[in-house]
């Protein structure tokens, strides 16, 4: 069956009030950045563990279609798609009001939209600077504030936030993208504190380099799905953020794991 284009939210309010989600079991997902490499990676780690409807919101619709098939042949019981612009602050709360009409009630929802761009791409440009940040925090803020709305209505819902790990070469080489996302990374966790009394949680991811397109690809970067792996573990250990570490840190933390098991094991046997 073809994944469905989102109808006007007739049934938003009443499915909003009412947490009980008669015929769509099973945790329901929205991905909003529907089309991102590392929110669709988290999302079918989540459908991989247990099967429910999703919505994918994202500005490209017919894209979007192309990802909410994908994620049905994976494990999402129904599959929608909503146009979402993130940088359309005001719409946001309609996007995600037609994305809860659909899904019934919203389980989990994958903060995953952004945009990158290098100082040298950005320099003299003020137009294009502002509007990273406006995506990057404005749209983020506006995004969790409509969430959290719906989650203090549900009583319940996790919020996924795809923010970044600082590193040095970012911090030289990208300082509004880095800036954009420290404000993302700050307002996320502080929302997460004011949801607590509300039933809800969020979860602030910090990849380091991720192979997607939004940046240069290296060889030493992580998969989208090597994140979506610790993200899913994270969630199943209650964890409210996850910085994940690079592959040499990753290389250095298995070593020294290995020396300390071999120091006790010849501590244990009297070798010195
Ligand atoms: N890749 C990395 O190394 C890395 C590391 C740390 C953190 N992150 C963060 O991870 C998040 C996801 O990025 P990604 O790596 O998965 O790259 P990606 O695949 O390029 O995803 C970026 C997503 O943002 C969407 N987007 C851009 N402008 C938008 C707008 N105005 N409204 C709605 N959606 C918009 C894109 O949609 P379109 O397809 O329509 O362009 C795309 O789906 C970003 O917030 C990024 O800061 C990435």
């Amino acid at each position: 069956m073809p994944a469905q284009a989102a109808e006007p939210p007739a049934a938003a309010a009443d499915s909003m009030s009412n947490p009980d989600r008669a015929g769509n079991p099973g945790r329901s997902v929205l991905i909003l950045g529907g089309t991102s490499a590392i929110g669709t990676a988290i999302a079918q780690a989540l459908l991989v563990e247990q099967p429910g409807p999703v919505v994918v919101a994202a500005r490209d619709i017919d894209r979007a279609q192309v990802v909410a098939e994908r994620l049905r042949s994976v494990g999402a019981t129904d599959a929608f798609t909503v146009r979402f612009d993130g940088a359309e602050v005001h719409e946001t709360t309609r996007a995600i009001t037609e994305a809860t009409a659909l899904l019934g009630r919203v389980d989990v929802a994958i903060v995953a939209f952004g945009t990158y761009a290098d100082s040298a791409e950005l320099a003299s440009d003020l137009d294009a600077t502002l509007a990273l940040v406006h995506l990057n925090l404005q749209g983020a803020i506006a995004a969790g504030e409509a969430l959290a709305e719906l989650i203090q209505s549900q009583r319940c819902g996790r919020i996924l936030a795809v923010s970044s790990r600082p590193q040095p070469w970012t911090l030289e080489n990208a300082g509004v993208y880095a800036a954009s996302k420290a404000g993302f990374d700050t307002y996320f966790a502080s929302l997460g504190s004011r949801l607590r009394t509300d039933g809800g949680d969020v979860l602030v991811i910090r990849p380091p380099g991720v192979n997607t397109p939004l940046i240069e690809n290296h060889s030493s970067f992580l998969s989208p799905e090597e994140v979506a792996a610790e993200v899913v573990s994270a969630m199943r250990n209650g964890m409210n953020d996850l910085t994940i570490r690079t592959r040499d840190e990753q290389r250095l933390a298995r070593r020294s794991f290995l020396q300390k098991i071999a120091g006790r094991v010849r501590h244990a046997l009297g070798i010195l």
